[in-house]
């Protein structure tokens, strides 16, 4: 199976996170950037006006992958903004595709996020993780937005978040 891993980063967490998964794998790492540079401003207006930004390499991409598996931070309880291309581009091609993120969890889970997928690509993530920043810090006292937006994982979390992520994508590809 050929399968592509595709990250977004904005402070490295998600980039450190992909490049453990996609060595232990192996599979190919493509991480990709802002046709324009990503700023928070620029964060806030995609989330609020619900703007999908230019991309590279082009979602096309994709085309020559079998499994596509996605790493990015959940923002404002949605997937980052710069992969909402190459989600949308999946709704055209109907591959199967995972979603995997190391984001905050300070108020919890992310609920919409599935749905946001579904509304994007038209069909569920074969794999869904969400893996939170909270559960890796102290919970006395309770980790606060501040505390787990600054965080930036060491490589001994990400190859934690990795092997559970591994386990999570052998379950679909030994069944497939
Ligand atoms: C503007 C903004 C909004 C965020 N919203 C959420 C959120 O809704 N839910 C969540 O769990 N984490 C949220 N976070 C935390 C990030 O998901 C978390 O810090 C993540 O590890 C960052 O990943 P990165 O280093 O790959 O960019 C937010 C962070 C930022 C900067």
């Amino acid at each position: 199976m050929n399968i592509a891993i595709i990250s977004y980063s904005f402070t490295g967490n998600n980039d450190i996170f992909a490049e453990c998964v996609s060595r232990d794998l192996p599979a190919k790492h493509i991480k990709i950037s802002g046709q324009k540079p990503i700023t928070m401003g620029s964060i806030i207006t995609d989330m609020l006006f619900g703007r999908t930004p230019k991309v590279h390499p082009a979602p096309e991409t994709l085309r020559e992958y079998d499994l596509i598996l996605f790493f990015g931070p959940v923002w404002m309880g949605h997937a980052a903004s710069p992969l909402r291309a190459y989600l949308n581009y999946l709704k055209k091609s109907q591959k199967p595709y995972g979603f995997l993120s190391i984001s905050g969890g300070a108020d919890g889970g992310n609920p919409k996020l599935s749905q946001e997928l579904m509304k994007r690509t038209g069909a569920k993530p074969v794999i869904m993780l969400d893996q939170h920043i909270k559960d890796l810090l102290s919970s006395n006292p309770n980790p606060g937005r501040k505390d787990t937006s600054a965080y930036k994982i060491s490589e001994i979390e990400a190859k934690s978040l990795s092997d559970t992520a591994i386990k999570e994508i052998n379950k679909f590809s030994m069944v497939d």
